[in-house]
């Protein structure tokens, strides 16, 4: 007999989904049990002898799990498919994985550098959950100058879309030939957040890079290239 498991487990150990996100899945219809749609909570599953489907697809818990990193270009989609059929993250892992692996939260099409990814729902559910407040370092490269009162409104926290952004560590690197180039620490993941926030005190911003989730390093990882997460890495982001 195979092991017993809520069908929310079943469902993020395939990757398919966090815990939480599953939840919603079989809320909302989407999830079927041996043919039969399920849509209330509690139901347990047999991992090797039931049968489950996600919007009509056989799900199967993925025993090995996969953490990897990406540097992510300019000009891919952090979803698993794009309704305007732009190439997305998944295009660049390639046959390594012989799981179906998810972005760890998200980088805008236009933002490059370090993206987590995994089969793994309930690393993505650490990672990703705003309780756990973890820092992710960009570098931005904004057009023309910017006031030391801008950089200090920066620091104490700037209103975007009626929210007051928390304070952020922000450092400037380097300003030559009208482009300045600044590093920004913040532990929220607002949509567009660095991008509004330099808009909120009138910076235009010409690129954003990740640099560094937590104590996690892009490092010199090639743009559009991946590699495994070290054991240091993974315990370090479970804790
Ligand atoms: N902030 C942004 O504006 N864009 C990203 O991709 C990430 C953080």
């Amino acid at each position: 007999m195979g092991e017993i498991v809520r069908l929310q487990k079943y469902i993020a150990m395939s990757g398919a989904a966090s815990r939480r996100a599953a939840e919603e899945m079989i809320k909302n219809g989407r999830v079927s049990v041996n043919g039969v749609p399920v849509s209330e909570m509690g139901i347990k599953v047999e991992i090797g002898a039931d049968k489950v489907h996600l919007d009509g697809k056989e799900i199967k818990p993925e025993l090995k799990k996969y953490y990897i990193m990406l540097n992510k270009p300019v000009g891919y989609v952090t979803t698993v498919s794009d309704q305007f059929d732009r190439p997305t993250v998944i295009d660049l892992i390639g046959e390594e994985i012989k799981a179906r692996v998810f972005p760890v939260g998200r980088l805008d099409y236009d933002t490059q550098g370090l993206l987590l990814m995994t089969n793994d729902g309930d690393f993505t559910y650490k990672v990703t959950h705003p309780k756990h407040r973890i820092d992710k370092t960009y570098v931005a490269e904004i057009k023309g100058g910017i006031t030391v009162k801008g950089l200090n409104a920066l620091r104490r926290g700037v209103i975007i879309d009626d929210y007051k952004t928390s304070p952020a560590e922000v450092e400037m690197l380097s300003a030559e030939k009208g482009v300045t180039v600044i590093k920004i620490t913040i532990h929220e993941g607002k949509n567009r957040q660095v991008r509004k926030m330099f808009e909120a005190v009138g910076c235009k911003v010409l690129s954003l890079k990740r640099i560094s989730i937590g104590k996690v390093e892009l490092g010199n990882l090639p743009i559009g290239r991946w590699r495994y997460l070290t054991s240091h890495e993974i315990s370090y982001l479970m804790k």
